[in-house]
């Protein structure tokens, strides 16, 4: 007999349901009536709290292309569960007692960053797991691809090209957040599939005289509109020299703006004199059905989970890395982001084509 529990945690994304389902069936193939799988509910808390089910093999069907997570999720902040304070102790030793209270042989866990970080604690406290990588931000080390990602960058897309009706018809800047966190994986994937004039990356520090002048230059040539594709964690160069402290009081200072890309706006609508509007998408880049890229990525990527489970070969996360399926330690991982390197080939396409990142 053996016994698995799964959970999912952290910032849902599209994909987690494929990716669960490929677990599943995978485990119920190799071990038939043999294997025990338990549901844990919302991510950590689940296993903090003990709210878990045993769940059926059915509960594995007919959910490869539903968007979120059929296992519900939490963000369990890895900083409280790392204070050594007397809480986050007794929160470590309740997932421990729960692992020990369904008997499990292994924990498959499925998130981002910060789920890494807490699933390599887990493993020092003697846990076996599996992890797989989700994540819409794309920034997770030791995997060339998330699953989450290219459905957001879909998505993304997607109010890139609607704004380009409506930006044209008024003649107009608009500037689109696009979410990622410090990575800025997505706007660039996004920024060229929806035909940026312009993608601010976090990786890449922008002078906004820059894009005041294309926006400029594009009127001359008979241009009415411009589309900037803004990372939300972008930032502009004076802000790059900055220590950590400094820029964190710096944007707390900015209560006038919600978001970086108002603060652009404004910006750029007072050196152009170009109506600017801003839009942004927001949470809805982590909804809806996968695409069929994460479709199948999910289930590749659950389906090896199942086989290290089969293998033992327990403390790892299933990735791609060079266009090839296998698994790395959780301790290369844990800890560790991955960003776009400003030497990125696909920066370099962009830049062929014309598009500014506001550095030149
Ligand atoms: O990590 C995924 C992500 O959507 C980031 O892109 C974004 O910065 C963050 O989560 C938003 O977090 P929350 O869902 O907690 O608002």
């Amino acid at each position: 007999m053996i016994r698995v529990g799964i959970l999912t945690s952290g910032g849902d994304c599209q994909g987690l349901n494929a990716a669960i389902r490929g677990v599943g069936k995978a485990l119920y193939l190799k071990f038939g009536n043999e294997v025990s799988i338990y549901g844990i509910r919302d991510g950590y808390r689940g296993l903090i709290e003990n709210d878990t089910y045993l769940m059926k093999p059915a509960d594995f069907s007919g959910i490869i292309n539903l968007g979120g997570t059929i296992l519900g999720t939490s963000r369990t902040p890895f900083k409280m569960l790392n204070s050594g304070t007397d809480e986050a102790n007794a929160k470590i030793e309740n997932m421990k007692k729960t692992y020990k209270k369904l008997a499990l042989d292994c924990l498959v866990i499925l998130g981002g960053n910060g789920t890494h970080k807490t699933a390599n604690l887990l493993r020092k406290e003697g846990l076996n797991l599996v992890t797989l990588p989700k994540t819409i931000d794309n920034d997770l080390w030791g995997t060339d691809i998330t699953f989450g990602f290219h459905s957001a960058v879909a998505v993304a897309a997607n109010v890139l090209d609607s704004i380009h009706t409506t930006a044209t018809s008024h003649g107009r800047v608009f500037v689109v957040e696009v979410m990622g966190h410090k990575a800025g994986w997505m706007t660039l994937y996004a920024g060229i599939a929806g035909s940026a004039n312009a993608i601010l990356l976090p990786e890449i520090p922008y002078n906004i005289d820059v894009f005041a002048d294309m926006i400029k230059e594009r009127t001359k040539r008979g241009k009415r509109f411009s589309i900037i594709a803004v990372a939300e964690g972008a930032l502009d160069q004076d802000e790059a020299k900055l220590s950590k402290k400094e820029f964190k009081a710096k944007r707390a200072a900015e209560t006038q703006y919600p978001s970086i890309a108002y603060r652009i706006a404004h910006d750029l609508e007072e050196r152009t004199g170009h109506e600017t509007r801003v839009a942004v998408p927001g949470h809805i880049q982590r909804g809806g059905a996968p695409v069929a890229y994460d479709r199948l990525l999910s289930t590749r990527f659950g389906a090896a989970a199942a086989e290290l489970i089969a293998e033992k070969n327990y403390g790892r996360m299933v990735a791609i890395v060079k266009n090839k399926l296998t698994s790395v330690p959780l301790e290369e991982v844990a800890g560790k982001l991955k960003t776009v390197p400003t030497d990125f080939e696909v920066i370099q396409t962009a830049r062929d084509i014309g598009i500014s990142f506001g550095d030149r």
